[in-house]
Formats: structure tokens, sequence, C-alpha cells
């Protein structure tokens, strides 16, 4: 369904973020494509949405194909149309809108009219939105606004979604929830291309992925081989998951300390 040959990306015609990265999501699939920080994940993602040039990065080379349209310089909302719609890292709802304005705005290329039906659908799928509907999006909780980011994407009717390190800050509970949720989304047929640094949930819920790594596919191949590959684990699975999560259980002993 969707497949990058040989992409490139620069930007300010000078720093070069992407170095030749190939991919393909198959329909209905779900695909994580991990690295750490800086990697470039959502450069990749910017180049798919046309939204690079507005961070002054350009597409140098390469092919980006959604079945049989070429997406490369392609405007935001004609991309969106055809079927491709990003959540954005770190969860851009309109904090100033309510919380059912923002899931109509997420419609807003739609030409059909059952837009009244899909919200109402959307409510019965996020309670906890439904409760909150005429509330400012801006008072929800980190969870909610990204429910919200990501149910904002699906009024959009996309036939693939790409989630921009969806459990990024969420405390492990929610990071659950968003894991259902992405479950949820699966059972719908929509394929995903799901960036996460979390490589447990990504690799928990995805056939296939990649590795990225200084704008370069390291390695990539069915989720359970990257469960098992070495490396995968020592780097995205066991050793800096487990220090960070280590890290962060003696912060909370910590603070537990000084409140008692
Ligand atoms: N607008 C920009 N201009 C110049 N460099 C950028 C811009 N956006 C990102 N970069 C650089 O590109 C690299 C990849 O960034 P990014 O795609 O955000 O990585 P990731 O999402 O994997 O953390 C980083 O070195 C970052 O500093
Ligand atoms: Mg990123």
């Amino acid at each position: 369904m969707l497949a990058i040959h040989n992409l490139e990306v620069v930007y300010n015609q000078v720093v070069r973020v992407l170095g030749g990265v190939s991919l393909r999501v198959d329909a209905g699939e779900t695909v994580a494509l991990l690295g750490p920080n800086g990697a470039g994940k959502t450069t990749l993602l910017r180049a798919l949405t046309g939204l690079l040039p507005i961070h002054n990065g350009v597409i140098t080379k390469g092919r980006l194909l959604l079945e049989e349209t070429e997406l490369a310089r392609k405007a935001p909302e004609r991309i969106v149309r055809a079927g491709l719609v990003q959540v954005m890292e770190g969860r851009r709802i309109f904090t100033d809108l309510s919380v059912e304005d923002n899931l109509r705005a997420g419609a807003h290329t739609r030409r059909d009219g059952e837009v009244r039906r899909d919200l109402d659908n959307y409510f019965t799928l996020f309670p906890r939105l439904a409760e909150r509907r005429r509330q400012q999006a801006g008072f929800l909780s980190g969870g909610e606004q990204q429910m919200l980011a990501i149910a904002r994407a699906l009024m959009a009717k996309p036939r693939m979604l790409l989630l921009d390190e969806p459990s990024l800050g969420l405390s492990p509970l929610l990071v659950a929830e968003v894991g259902k949720l992405i479950r949820v989304i699966q059972q719908q047929g929509i394929a995903i291309l799901l960036v996460e640094q979390n490589a447990a949930l990504a690799l928990s819920l995805a056939a296939r992925g990649y590795v990225l790594e200084g704008g370069k596919v390291v390695i990539d191949g069915p989720a359970q081989t990257l469960r098992e590959d070495p490396d995968v684990q020592e780097f995205y699975l066991g050793g800096a998951g487990q220090r960070r999560d280590f890290r962060q259980a003696k912060h909370y002993r910590r603070k537990r300390r000084w409140l008692s």
C-alpha cells in the first residue's frame, strides 16, 4: 500500500537527515519504525505527509508511493484526502477548541455526509471523550489528549495512519490504553506506521518493524525476529529501556521518601 524507495531528505539545503531509506507497509498491516532520538523518524513522516517544506526540508531523492499515487511534493490536504493521515508527535490538539470541535476539525477534508454518524461512533469508542465533549480540549489530561489526537485523525477516515510516538510521556497504565486503542484501529482494517521509542509496545502491536539509526535502516524484519535480535534486545528492549525504568523507579522511591 505504501512504498518508500531510497528516500533522501535534506534540511536547510545542507543537513542530510535521511540517507536512502526504503520501507513498505501493506494494506491493513501495522509496521513499527523504531530508533533513538534524532534518527529521522519524524522527518520520514513529514516527507510522507507533505509537511517538510514548512520545516525547510526537501526530498532530494527517492519515491514515495501510496498505491499508485506519488506523494512527494503533493500538498498536505491532498495526501490526507488520499487516505494517509498523521497523528503528530506531542499530541497537537487545538487546546482552545472543545473536544467535539477538535473531532470535527479532523473531518474537514471529507466530502461525505457521515461525519455526524462517525462522531457518535467515536464517542461510543472513547467514553472519556464523550463525557467531556463540550469541554475545552486543553483541560484534558495527557492521556486523554493523546486519545483525542488519535480520534481526530480517525475522523479523516484514513486508510493508513501514521502515529508519531503515541506513548511518549504517558504513564504505563495509559500506554496500555493506547495499545488497546491501536488494536481497535487494526480491527477496522486501517494500516498503521507506528513510530515509537517504546520498542516493546511497538513490536507487540506490529507485524514487522524497521530500526532507523542516523537516517538509515539498520535492521528490519518480522516483529518476532526483531524481538529475538540480540542488538534490538540490548539497545531497544533490554538495556536502555530497563535502565530508564530503573532510573524512574529510583526517582519515585526518592520522591516517596520526601513525601512521607
Ligand atoms: N527543521 C529542521 N531543520 C534542521 N534540522 C532538523 C529539522 N528538524 C529535524 N532536524 C534534525 O534532523 C534529525 C532527525 O530529526 P527527527 O526526524 O525529528 O528525528 P526523530 O523523530 O527520530 O527523533 C535531527 O538531527 C534533528 O536535529
Ligand atoms: Mg520524532
